[in-house]
């Protein structure tokens, strides 16, 4: 079995460089505290939101008004006292990562950018071996890991080399890894876990790219894992400072929409600030350790309850055990609000909203989130569904629409007008003072990305919530 030359528990470098700072190949000894204090600045008040123009009737989206969190509950998740309540999550960009690298590239990712080259034929393979290197050398990590290593067990690998391409990309970098760092707090991830990860990263690599492998290209690699490692590092310790790893919360609601679809409602077990437009991960108890994004179905509300539209999909065993499972009382986990689907109030562009069967989940809350902040932008949605049937929650649009002379909605049904959501943009607009979200199957978003660009919506115009993409594209 290949040995990487350089192991991972025997640091050369300090971790105040990050190991960026020449000299090849020193690991780095991780950092407990953050390089920098969370940034305040970004930071909204949730006090300050209205909490009484919600114009949606929230006894039925929401359930009974539970009591207030007994505060006792909180758990060595949150070890520090946080006496304010949480603040929203920076905006972070999802999206550049799927931008291409760009055209000039420093030494480094010239050498990385080889050995994706040379591993991509065998990425199955680089996987299997990286797991099974990782917990034969680190049996203490399985448990952090689902018992079923399934078809998403490829996301570590695909975003450690995705990152490692777009190394010279700082900003987009950094502002994803922060993100993913936060992220996984949730997993029990720690500082001294990240070597162990380095160095099968390492030993993967060089078994598969053996042709071109050497020592200056494992230089690279280690100089390239530990910038992104460290960044994760630091964003997860600032995280500590403010927020539980995860919550707890109760199914207060449950409510069948139709045979696939339900709308659920918990109860955080603490508070949970997240902006209109976001998702959470959700672990249910019946599949412990598995997790799956869920969008909010409403901007916040007064009460902290929070809801997700699920839909079962075929053989899928987050979503059946959410619709078809899970009952009020049950107790799920969220890990910390993400995505970056949220509404720019610094304009007052319209909104062009496509949303595709539960994608309609976040567009209602965005229409919301536009409605509390009592601004006259024209919001435009179109929502798409294969059967009249699948529109579960268009009187609940239709009724959002007649309270708000700004908000027009469309249904778009795929069977009887054999018209699908990109082809109906087409057929209004003009956009060209919109910004657009998109939300729903990846399917629907790709194609609706490509009918924006095509009448001219620029890229940064274009806001979508599909996380999957990110580490997928160009690989
Ligand atoms: C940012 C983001 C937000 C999301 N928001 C929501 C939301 O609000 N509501 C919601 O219901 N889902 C949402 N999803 C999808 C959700 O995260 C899960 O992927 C989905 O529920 C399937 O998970 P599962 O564990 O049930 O299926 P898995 O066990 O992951 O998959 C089982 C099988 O089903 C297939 N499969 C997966 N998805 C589909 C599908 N849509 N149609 C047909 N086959 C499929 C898989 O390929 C696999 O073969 C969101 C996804 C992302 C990335
Ligand atoms: C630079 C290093 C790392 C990168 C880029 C990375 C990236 C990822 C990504 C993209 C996912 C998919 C789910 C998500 O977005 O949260 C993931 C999942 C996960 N990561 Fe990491 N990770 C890194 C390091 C680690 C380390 C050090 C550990 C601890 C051993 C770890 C443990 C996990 C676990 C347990 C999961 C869930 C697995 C699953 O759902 O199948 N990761 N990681």
């Amino acid at each position: 079995m290949f040995e990487a030359r350089h192991t991972m528990d025997a640091p050369t470098t300090r971790s105040a460089d990050s190991g960026t700072s020449g000299g090849g190949g020193g690991w780095f000894a991780p950092r407990n505290q953050p390089a920098t204090t969370p940034d305040s600045e970004q930071e909204t008040t949730e006090a300050n939101r209205p909490t009484d123009t919600r114009p949606l009737d929230r006894t039925r989206a929401g359930g009974p008004t539970p009591p207030e969190p007994d505060a006792s509950q909180t758990d060595e998740r949150a070890p520090v006292q946080r006496p304010s309540p949480p603040q929203p999550p920076p905006h972070v960009p999802d999206e550049p990562l799927t931008a291409d690298p760009p055209a000039s590239a420093s030494p480094d990712a010239v050498l990385i950018r080889g050995t994706m080259a040379e591993v991509a034929p065998v990425a199955d393979k680089v996987t299997s071996y990286f797991y099974a290197l990782l917990f034969v050398r680190h049996p203490s990590l399985r448990s952090l890991f689902p018992a079923a290593m399934d078809t998403q067990r490829d996301r570590l690998l695909k975003a450690l080399l995705t990152a490692a391409e777009h190394i010279d990309n700082t900003e987009v970098l950094v502002a994803y890894l922060q993100n993913l760092g936060r992220g996984h707090r949730k997993y029990g991830t720690r500082p001294e876990h990240y070597p162990a990860v380095g160095e099968c990263l390492i030993g993967a690599l060089s078994r598969y790219a053996g042709g071109i492998w050497n020592a200056e290209t494992e230089a690279a690699w280690v100089r390239a894992y530990t910038r992104i490692s460290q960044v994760m590092i630091d964003a997860a310790a600032a995280d500590e400072l403010r927020a539980p790893a995860w919550w707890h919360a109760e199914i207060v609601a449950h409510d069948i929409r139709t045979r696939d679809v339900a709308v659920v409602t918990v109860r955080p077990d603490q508070p949970y600030p997240f902006l209109a437009g976001q998702y959470a991960s959700v672990e249910t108890p019946w599949w412990p350790r598995i997790w799956r994004h869920y969008s909010f179905a409403s901007a916040p509300r007064s009460d902290g309850l929070l809801s997700f539209h699920v839909k079962a999909v075929p053989a899928g065993w987050v979503s059946n055990a959410l619709v078809h499972r899970a009952r009020p009382g049950d107790i799920i986990r969220l890990g910390p609000p993400a995505g970056s689907m949220t509404v720019d109030h610094t304009t007052d562009s319209g909104l062009l909203c496509l949303g595709g069967g539960t994608g309609i989940a976040p567009i209602k809350a965005l229409v919301e989130d536009v409605a509390e902040h009592g601004e006259r932008r024209p919001v435009e949605v179109f929502y798409g569904a294969r059967t009249d049937h699948d529109l579960y929650d268009i009187d609940t649009m239709l009724r959002l629409q007649q309270s708000h002379p700004w908000l027009s909605v469309r249904a778009v049904i795929d069977q009887q007008a054999r018209l699908q959501l990109p082809d109906a943009i087409r057929a209004y607009g003009p956009w060209n003072e919109y910004d657009a979200y998109l939300s729903g199957p990846p399917g629907m978003i790709r194609s609706g990305v490509d009918a924006l660009r095509d009448i001219g919506i620029p890229t940064e115009r274009i806001r979508h919530d599909s996380v999957e993409e990110l580490v997928t594209v160009g690989h």
